[in-house]
């Protein structure tokens, strides 16, 4: 048996961290390499239990140069998928250097020390952000290009980055995947999303007010009391906006389908991760509380800056070159969210 060595940026985030389970559960060896940002250590062990194989893990920051040395200087890595990156579209608003810097620099870093190492297989964590204002539904890889935000900025020229990359190294190859609306959890409840602070993304808002809305009414927290739908006057068919949500267990089975394809040509392509299908912000609320029995009370309010009315796949590409086809529907999503989120709160006492 050949073991490849697979080197996972960003390792124990959200999406890394069930790539990685993914990974190992296909014989994969992992090397995580997280600074913790965004992340605690106990994904590192959670990981480990649910696949039952050692991860070795380097607590580096992708943007040192020495750091990602040693890690290539004491592994034989064949590929890379990075995943580290800042990712708050309004914080990126805000400080947009330390967006530039951070997710710029780690890319430029990290290609640097592959090429030096003679590694030349990357899989790189876009995101549908770069269709900007979308013209036409489904969503083609080949639609025109755009940004709103340097968050989304930085997902673009890491992407043209790495074009030209390929383009001075013929032999590298480069799987570019951008991610529609990751959510659900790991169906042993024990790795999951949740962020810190206050979510900005609606999956993570809404558990929070379902578990808001479980406690006694004294002990509610009125950032939680419910959901704060933004706008209904979208052209859609209840007026509020449509994504594409995709389970993060599809989504991670989607970077072992771009791992063969890295392994069987060269240069770059890109291909978009998504069902196809579109839901509204209703919709999943209303699929919360059906399939989880729970209560998610929201009010509409105005309209976020900068958010589209509909967006989501054409899954066509992915499907004809990768193979790959999500499994799980908005019902799993939402059941799987709601098991991380009873999980969470058994062990920790609460969610927020
Ligand atoms: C957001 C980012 C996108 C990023 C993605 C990563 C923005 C404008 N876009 O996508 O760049 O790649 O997250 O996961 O932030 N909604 C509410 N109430 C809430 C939160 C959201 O009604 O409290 C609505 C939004 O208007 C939208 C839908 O829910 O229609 C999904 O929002 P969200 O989960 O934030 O994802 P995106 O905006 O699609």
């Amino acid at each position: 048996m050949i073991y490849i060595k697979v080197l996972v940026t960003g390792g124990l985030g959200y999406i890394g961290s069930h790539t990685c389970v993914e990974l190992l559960n296909n014989g994969y060896e992992v090397v995580i390499v997280d600074n913790l940002y965004n992340s605690t250590i106990d994904v590192l062990q959670r990981i480990e239990k649910i696949t039952g194989k050692k991860v070795d893990f380097y607590d580096f920051d992708v943007c040192s140069y020495e750091a990602m040395d040693t890690v290539f200087s004491e592994n034989k890595i064949e590929a890379v998928i990075h995943f580290a990156a800042y990712k708050a579209v309004g914080e990126s608003v805000k400080e947009p250097i330390k967006y530039y810097q951070n997710n710029l620099l780690a890319t430029l870093n990290l290609c640097k020390v592959m090429l030096k190492y003679n590694c030349q297989r990357l899989i790189f964590s876009s995101s549908a952000t770069v269709y900007g204002k979308v013209r036409s539904l489904p969503i083609k890889e080949d639609a025109p290009l755009s940004t709103t935000n340097p968050y989304g900025t930085t997902k673009l020229m890491n992407e043209e980055i790495l074009a030209d990359i390929c383009k001075a190294n013929p032999n590298f190859s480069v799987v570019v995947l951008r991610y529609f609306n990751p959510i659900g959890a790991h169906k042993s409840g024990l790795l999951g999303e949740n962020p810190k602070g206050i979510p900005n993304n609606l999956m993570p808002y809404i558990m929070r007010v379902a578990a808001n809305n479980e406690r006694e009414e004294k002990e509610q927290v009125a950032e939680y009391k419910y959901v704060k739908v933004f706008g209904d006057s979208y052209d859609t068919l209840d007026g509020t906006g449509v994504r594409d949500y995709i389970h993060v267990v599809d989504l991670a089975r989607g970077h072992l389908l771009a791992m063969e394809k890295c392994f069987n040509s060269l240069g770059i392509d890109f291909y978009n991760l998504g069902t196809g299908k579109g839901y509204s912000v209703l919709d999943l609320i209303n699929t919360y509380e059906k399939v989880n029995n729970v209560k998610v009370p929201y009010k509409i309010v105005a309209k976020r800056d900068g958010d589209i009315a509909a967006c989501y796949a054409d899954t066509n590409k992915a499907f004809k070159e990768l193979g790959f086809k999500a499994l799980y529907g908005i019902d799993d999503m939402c059941r799987d969210s709601y098991l991380y989120q009873k999980n969470y709160i058994k062990e920790h006492g609460e969610i927020f």
